[in-house]
């Protein structure tokens, strides 16, 4: 592929970890080259590895030709230099620990390193896009692009502008993100939790607080939302609902149900129970349930598979 077609041809990815080798695995594949910036040698070699792996995984499910494979790997260098990295980058992807210290000063060297039309943006979950970009000169080419995980295998990417976000930078990074085949969604302002974790957290307080005032088990819990309400929002959003329910319907059931959930502005006390006995969830094989070695490699396998089909499904396969 001619790489000097495409807009944004040359991206950097900073930070190697979980999300890191996802995104850059996502412009590899798009033809685009790929420097990912690591400050640890061995993350980046992990890294290519795991791109490796997951790209043999995409061909045995015909998600790509295996002829898409070398070439994929051949677009994407590692570097421990952020200079290297970035100097050249059309576009960067941060992709570090979630630490707001950390992240700002990422974006003032990138701000000095980088090309002034190079766009800059970070995969923060839930930080303020405009506390992040706060220690940059020019802060209207940083915009937030939130992946999900594993973000090969989930479309989403909300696009969250700053205070001091330019509307061009916004638009420059949803024409980009679609065209590397990802699912850009605008969020107009920048609130912490932009979208899709506010929803996801508002959720899991309400499951958590059920189960901490006893009213049912953390099974039973889940066994409610993956056998109800849970299959339909692939197809049926939470306001699409309320529409096809009827908003007189969903008004008077808030009226009657929202001054009995949870509304608390600090975690559940069952967490820090938890956390103080150490039962951290898998890694501990106990968290709210409990969970032997098989149980565990089972549900990441339904997980992947899973995620897998509806990918396959996505392209009528
Ligand atoms: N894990 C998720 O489910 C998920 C989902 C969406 C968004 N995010 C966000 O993505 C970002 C990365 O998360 P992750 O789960 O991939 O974390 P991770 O811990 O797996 O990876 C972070 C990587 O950043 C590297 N790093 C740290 N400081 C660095 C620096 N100065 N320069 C270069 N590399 C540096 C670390 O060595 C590590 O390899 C975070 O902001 C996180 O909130 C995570």
């Amino acid at each position: 592929m001619n790489t000097q077609t495409l807009a944004f041809p040359s991206v950097a990815v900073i930070g190697a970890g979980l999300m890191g080798h996802g995104i850059a695995q996502i412009f590899a594949l798009s033809g685009r080259q790929v420097w990912l910036n690591d400050l640890d040698e061995q993350m980046l070699e992990q890294a290519f590895v795991n791109v490796r792996n997951n790209l043999a995984i995409f061909v045995e499910h015909e998600l790509v030709s295996p002829e898409e494979v070398d070439p994929a790997l051949a677009m994407i260098k590692t570097t421990t230099s952020l200079e290297q990295a970035a100097g050249a980058a059309d576009y960067v992807v941060e992709a570090v620990s979630e630490n707001l210290e950390l992240k700002q000063s990422i974006f003032k060297k990138l701000d000095a390193i980088c090309r002034p039309e190079t766009i800059l943006s970070t995969n923060t979950s839930v930080m303020s896009i405009t506390e992040i970009a706060a220690k940059a000169d020019n802060r209207s080419r940083i915009v937030g692009t939130h992946f999900w995980n594993p973000p090969h295998l989930i479309p989403l990417v909300e696009v969250v502008p700053g205070d001091d976000t330019a509307p061009e930078t916004v638009e420059h990074a949803y024409s980009l993100l679609a065209d590397v085949g990802k699912h850009p969604v605008r969020v107009k302002r920048d609130v912490p939790g932009f979208v899709g974790n506010r929803l996801q957290h508002a959720l899991w307080r309400e499951a958590v607080s059920i189960v901490d005032q006893g009213i049912a088990e953390a099974a039973e819990v889940d066994e409610v939302v993956k056998m109800g309400f849970g299959i339909r929002l692939p197809v049926l959003g939470p306001l699409e609902n309320a529409d096809l329910v009827g908003l007189e319907l969903t008004y008077a059931i808030h009226d009657y149900i929202l001054k009995h959930l949870n509304a608390s502005s600090e975690p559940a006390p069952i967490l820090k129970r938890k956390i103080d006995q150490g039962h951290l969830g898998f890694k501990s094989g106990c968290g709210l349930q409990n969970w032997t070695e098989q149980e565990i490699a089972d549900t990441r396998s339904r997980l992947a598979g899973h995620l897998i089909a509806w990918n396959k499904a996505q392209q009528g396969k």
